[in-house]
């Protein structure tokens, strides 16, 4: 293979094309900036100015801001009441964190098996998963492709389930029932703005619900379990010391986000659909680039779903995949910084170790083994959308 490389026609550029990657203008700087230097650098307006504007944009009621798409995760979930003994059905393709929140609360996720054409959760395989201990079904909108809301929906109402969707590559995706995040089929829908996801506050994430009971929850799950507002109080309020006064009422944390993150988010959510528009036009020509290879299966977009292209998950054929890593490395060496996404949750050491078994969903290790995510964000030049498409096609043809 090294041979291959020196024979190549492609000279290998100094720029290094990551799969995905933030895009800060002057203007996010200047907000950042003016946020630093105004008298609220966490906990000020710019929080409530952040929540509001995400809501409204994706037409949920409320939503609640936390430090990471983790935490948020930690938060949606301990908010449904998941606890101990409890099961939650998600996808072995996704981050980590979708499984490790309902770990943090000593909770059991139950992988089901994957739809290999957008690597989204297979609805036909949720239903044989429930359990008497069954809380919540976690979808996740796999590299921003929206999952089949309706139908999962029906099923969890079947058996009275929660739905949390894990949205957080899929901010500004749309479905049939309008954008991602109105959790019309949701119970709650969880974002993060880490730097490759749509747009980003560096680190942070957030969750959107229609319930108020919910949203009044995750407030205080996100600050200590602390409460300042006097209808809540668990006391007699004529017994209230002073105005000093707040009650921890349960077990939360520190997972806030601050005023200097959420300027930015404000700033970058002003951009979103041009964000998505890009990233829809580079697919556009990624599609009619690599049209009827021989190589490697494309990403599908359903009728009902208009997808925000978090990422570009091409599928080596099965008689290529043995070859991945060798494909891997030379990319690589081209300057695209390609990556896997994901290897199934719980082919992970500490899952093994808690004793999932491999094999239990063939469809996902079989796209684990297949997948390769090429460089896709939206400030991509068009010279850089040719390179990863002149390379891609001679290193697949050297195979
Ligand atoms: C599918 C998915 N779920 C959850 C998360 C967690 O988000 P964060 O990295 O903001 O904690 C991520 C982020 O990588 C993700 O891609």
């Amino acid at each position: 293979m090294d041979k291959l490389v020196s024979k190549s026609k492609i000279p290998v550029r100094d720029k290094f094309l990551p799969y995905g990657h933030q895009w800060i203008h002057d203007e996010d700087i200047d907000a950042v900036v003016k946020a630093l230097r105004s008298d609220w650098i966490t906990q000020g307006p710019k929080i409530d100015e952040f929540e509001r504007k995400l809501a409204n944009y994706c037409g949920a009621k409320y939503t609640v801001v936390f430090s990471s798409g983790t935490a948020a995760f930690h938060g949606a979930y301990f908010t449904a009441g998941i606890k101990e003994g409890n099961e939650i059905i998600t996808s072995p393709i996704t981050f980590l964190s979708t499984a490790n929140a309902a770990l943090f609360l000593h909770a059991h996720p139950i992988f089901v098996d994957i739809e290999e054409d957008t690597g989204n959760i297979d609805p036909n395989s949720i239903e044989k998963a429930v359990t008497g201990k069954t809380k919540a079904v976690v979808p996740v909108d796999y590299g921003g492709h929206p999952v089949d809301l309706e139908r999962i929906a029906k099923i969890a109402k079947k058996y009275n389930l929660l739905v949390i969707e894990d949205a957080c590559h899929a901010l500004g995706a749309e479905h049939k029932s309008g954008k991602i995040g109105n959790c019309r089929y949701s119970d709650m829908t969880v974002f993060s703005f880490h730097p490759v996801k749509s747009i980003t506050t560096g680190e942070g994430g957030a969750v959107l619900t229609n319930n108020k009971e919910y949203y009044e929850k995750l407030i205080m799950f996100r600050q200590h379990g602390v409460t300042k507002d006097k209808a809540k109080f668990g006391v007699n309020l004529d017994s209230v010391p002073g105005d000093w006064y707040h009650e921890m009422q349960l077990l939360g944390y520190n997972y806030r986000l601050t005023d200097i993150q959420c300027a930015l988010g404000i700033s970058q959510l002003g951009k979103l659909d041009k964000f998505i528009q890009r990233r829809r036009e580079i697919v556009r020509i990624y599609k009619g680039a690599f049209r009827n290879n021989d190589f490697f299966d494309l990403p599908a977009e359903k009728a009902y779903a208009k997808s925000s292209w978090h990422l570009y998950p091409i599928r080596l054929k099965d008689k290529y995949k043995k070859k991945k890593k060798e494909i891997f490395e030379k990319l690589r060496e081209k300057g695209l910084g390609v990556q896997v996404h994901y290897i199934p949750v719980y082919w992970q050491p500490y899952y093994q170790k808690l004793g999932y078994e491999k094999g239990i969903c063939p469809n996902a290790e079989s796209f684990y083994q297949r997948e390769i995510s090429i460089p896709l964000y939206q400030s991509m030049s068009e010279e850089d959308i040719k390179y990863v498409i002149d390379t891609i096609i001679e290193i697949s043809g050297r195979i």
